[in-house]
């Protein structure tokens, strides 16, 4: 029996629905696979902000950094400004355990009704790997004249040869192991001075795995080719926010974003990783126990492979695609009427 302790942070909204049905998943399959979790929760969201004045406590990295990994739900929520939220608990996890990739899959399972017609849609399968800790996503900026016509807002993006290189390393890695092509998102048409060093590194790093085919394409088109073409695709490597906002469309285009995970990986295994689905805390939608906890147990699956499980993961996304394909339970943002419990439960049976 292997055991793994596991850090629980549910976060704010359907953060706190998504995640108990990952755990649930996750103590399934690992009684089938002679896996043990013990899990240790916390609190750490919005509502603790309001109480006590910060998202987590200040040993709070301290905290997670002896887990196995960590499985978070969502952060942000009314009444909090996103960026205290978020620069109070996700994004320095994210960064003090250099999880400097973001890996998210996208696949287009049988039976979801996904915005893309005809046959090709099942033939979407691919991956964005997200640089996670730096690019577009600076401390460095500011705002002037606040309330003034004069008033200015500017952000600094900050990319380094390191950060840039230890990523592209990974997707190009990654494409070596899967199909062998990879695509860079890019926007170095000569607007951004961040993009043409991004695109020379991707050559320079294209030259060590020579295994793989490479292009590039400008971040407006290739958005545009997600939608209209996006079986093509096999590893997408993106900056920060370009991966940020082409995971979210990838998702959607493969019917919707509740089912998409995430895995924020320090590859180096040196800190522990974190897995979170890659939408938010939906406001719009807590609390009615509707949510799709898809992409939570995706995450968890995610999680698992990480662990060095890979059937008992296997077993988690088989049971994804089962409920999909052979059953008509789904929540409402997959055209059903099933509550994330009951969405749950079909999943278990069928695992
Ligand atoms: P969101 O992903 O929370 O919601 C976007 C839309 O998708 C909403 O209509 C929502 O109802 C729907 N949706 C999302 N997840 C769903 C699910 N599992 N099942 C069914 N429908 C689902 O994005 P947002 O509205 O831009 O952000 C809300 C809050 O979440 C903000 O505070 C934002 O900063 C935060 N956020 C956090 C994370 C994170 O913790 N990783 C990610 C994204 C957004
Ligand atoms: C995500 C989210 C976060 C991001 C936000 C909430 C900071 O959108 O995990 O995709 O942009 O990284
Ligand atoms: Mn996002």
């Amino acid at each position: 029996m292997t055991r793994h302790h596991i850090a629980l942070v549910p976060g704010d909204g359907i953060g706190t629905e998504v995640l108990p049905p990952a755990q649930q998943v996750l103590d399934t399959v690992g009684a089938r696979h002679g896996i043990a979790f013990s899990y240790t929760s916390y609190d750490w969201s919005c509502e603790r902000y309001l109480r006590e004045g910060a998202m987590m406590p200040p040993d709070g990295l301290d905290q997670l950094r002896e887990k196995d990994a960590i499985l978070l739900g969502a952060v942000g929520y009314p009444g909090v400004p996103d960026h205290v939220s978020l620069w109070g608990l996700l994004i320095p996890i994210r960064r003090g355990f250099r999880q400097y990739v973001n890996l998210r899959p996208i696949r287009v399972f049988e039976g979801v009704d996904s915005p893309l017609r005809g046959a090709a849609a099942h033939e979407v399968e691919f991956v964005v790997v997200r640089e996670n800790v730096e690019g577009e996503y600076s401390e460095i900026g500011g705002r002037l004249n606040r309330g003034t016509p004069e008033e200015i807002a500017v952000q600094e993006a900050v990319f380094t040869r390191a950060g840039v290189t230890r990523v592209l390393d990974f997707a190009f890695d990654l494409a070596a192991r899967r199909g062998g092509v990879l695509t860079s998102a890019t926007k170095s048409n000569g607007i951004v001075h961040t993009m043409p060093f991004w695109d020379e590194l991707v050559a320079e790093r294209a030259t060590v795995h020579p295994q793989v085919s490479w292009d590039q394409e400008h971040i407006d088109a290739l958005a545009a080719k997600f939608v209209l073409g996006p079986a093509r695709f096999d590893v997408v490597v993106a900056s920060n926010l370009f991966g940020d906002i082409l995971s979210d469309l990838a998702a959607a285009v493969a019917g919707s974003i509740g089912i998409a995970p995430a895995a924020n990986l320090n590859p180096e295994r040196t800190h522990p990783s974190m897995f979170e689905p890659v939408h938010g805390s939906a406001p719009d939608i807590a609390g009615r126990g509707i949510a799709n906890p898809l992409g939570a147990v995706w995450s968890a699956a995610m999680m698992l492979d990480h662990l060095g499980h890979p059937a008992a993961a296997k077993d988690v996304t088989d049971a994804i695609a089962a409920v999909l394909a052979k059953t008509d339970v789904r929540t409402p943002d997959l055209g059903g009427i099933a509550t994330t419990a009951e969405f749950t439960d079909k999943l278990l049976e069928l695992l």
